[in-house]
């Protein structure tokens, strides 16, 4: 009981620290896109998920956490969230008003019962965006970019993966395809390769039995099926991305999980990298153009994208960036007797509320004692309450990194710590950006 349920996590301290800063890094990039937030509930109808992330996909068949409420409705914990904000879209008639694409962004966990390991949990968080209602190669290129630029934000190289699945015709051609190559072999192949193979056949690419994988190989292949149409649009976006700079390295066999997809999909992966594990896809999204209907909305396409903000962090961690030391407390009041306790309250309070994080000890403990509070406590500066400073109506201030002593008068102490601070921040980003550029 004291452990907690498998495949979860918990996220404190300085990782904590480095979720929210992840998170505001990627919320920002998305508001300058344009995007606004949406927040939808974890728990949706477990039919939503059927009709929208597919039964052939192996989340719906066997990752879901589904229930029965207590009043007999089966529920479902969101194992991704697109299918939440169409869901939103239709409840709350946003196409009705709004200014076409509608654009949103999302952070949030979910939830899929996958055997845990390295990257792979049953509780995660993704980011995400969803652009409805004007679909575009533009758009398509647009949202690759966008996961792009979150990535780069927090420095983590990654290549972008792409591929077609075509419009209708070449998936039906593909889809025939299979099933007349695969007929040869189902009976020999998993359990889940035979029930694939009746609801769809494509699903059966991304098995990961080995034996399977052998027949895999010799499938036919997507690409010898995409229409002229279909080739030209890919070709087109992946035109686009150049021209912002973005290589998109056409991958045959991404053909991606989720049975809501038509048209591009792609993937983000970090840049194989010495001594780092493969944690999967950082990150992933494409084109879908009936998902919105079938989830009883107009007939809008949309695309749009996630990352998995844990598998982020874990290549993160593993260049051991240091984002700017911006973490911790501003100041840490240090009362030197008990009766000078009131009055650091009163000050400390007068700091909150000019907007500078501070905190400090309600006790007079030893000097000693104290500076090892303020150390672990992160502060940037630490201010000494003595009896010398009570007398001269002066405060001791000192830089906890470089040590240097200032004495600060009573009267002035809120401008001249916001002085101070606002110097502070000037130095450590000015070294960052000196060791770093602007990578
Ligand atoms: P997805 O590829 O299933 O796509 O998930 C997106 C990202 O979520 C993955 O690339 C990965 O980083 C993270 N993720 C998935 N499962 C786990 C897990 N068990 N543990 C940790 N991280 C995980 C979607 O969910 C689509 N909704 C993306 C999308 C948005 N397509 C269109 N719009």
């Amino acid at each position: 009981m004291e452990n907690p349920v498998k495949g979860t996590h918990d996220i404190i301290g300085s990782e904590a620290l480095l979720y929210t800063e992840i998170e505001e890094r990627c919320k920002s990039i998305a508001a300058i896109f344009g995007y606004e937030e949406i927040r939808t509930p974890i728990l949706e109808h477990t039919p939503l998920f059927l009709r929208s992330v597919g039964e052939s996909s192996d989340i719906v068949h066997k990752e879901m956490y589904t229930f029965d409420d207590k009043g007999g409705r089966s529920v479902t914990l969101r194992p991704e969230m697109t299918a939440g904000v169409m869901r939103s879209i239709v409840s709350n008639k946003l196409y009705v008003e709004a200014d076409l694409p509608m654009k949103y962004f999302y952070l949030g966990p979910c939830f899929r019962y996958e055997r845990p390991q390295a990257g792979r949990y049953r509780q995660f968080h993704q980011f995400g965006v969803e652009c409805v209602g004007a679909p575009s190669a533009y758009l398509d290129a647009d949202v690759i970019n966008l996961g792009y630029h979150c990535f780069n934000s927090i420095r983590v190289p990654v290549k972008v993966k792409i591929n077609s699945l075509g419009d209708e015709e070449s998936r039906n051609n593909y889809r025939a395809a299979l099933k007349e190559y695969f007929a040869k072999y189902i009976d020999q192949m998993c359990d889940d390769c035979k029930r694939r193979y009746e609801i769809n056949p494509l699903r059966i690419l991304d098995c990961k039995v080995p034996e399977d994988i052998e027949i895999v190989i010799g499938a036919p292949k997507l690409r010898d099926y995409l229409t002229d149409s279909a080739k030209e649009y890919l070709n087109l976006v992946i035109s686009i991305l150049e021209s912002f700079n973005i290589e998109a390295e056409i991958d045959d066999n991404l053909v991606r999980g989720l049975d809501y997809y038509t048209g591009i999909v792609f993937e983000y992966h970090a840049k194989p990298i010495e001594g780092l594990a493969e944690v999967g896809a950082l990150g992933g999204g494409g084109h879908y153009a009936h998902l919105l209907k079938d989830v009883g909305g107009p007939d809008y396409e949309g695309v749009g994208m996630s990352l998995g903000l844990e598998r982020l962090f874990h290549v993160f961690n593993h260049f051991n960036h240091d984002l700017p030391d911006t973490f911790g407390l501003d100041f840490y009041i240090m009362p030197m007797d008990a009766k000078f306790v009131g009055d650091c309250a009163v000050l400390m309070n007068q700091l909150r509320y000019a907007g500078m994080m501070t905190d400090m000890s309600f006790e007079a403990k030893s000097f000693k004692s104290q500076f090892k509070a303020a150390t672990k406590k992160k502060a940037k500066f630490a201010i000494i309450v003595g009896e010398d400073e009570w007398k001269n109506g002066e405060f001791t201030v000192k830089n906890l990194s470089s040590q240097i002593q200032t004495k600060v008068r009573g009267e002035e102490i809120v401008n001249s710590l916001r002085t101070m601070l606002q110097e502070y921040y000037e130095q450590i980003e000015l070294k960052y950006f000196e060791e770093h550029g602007n990578e």
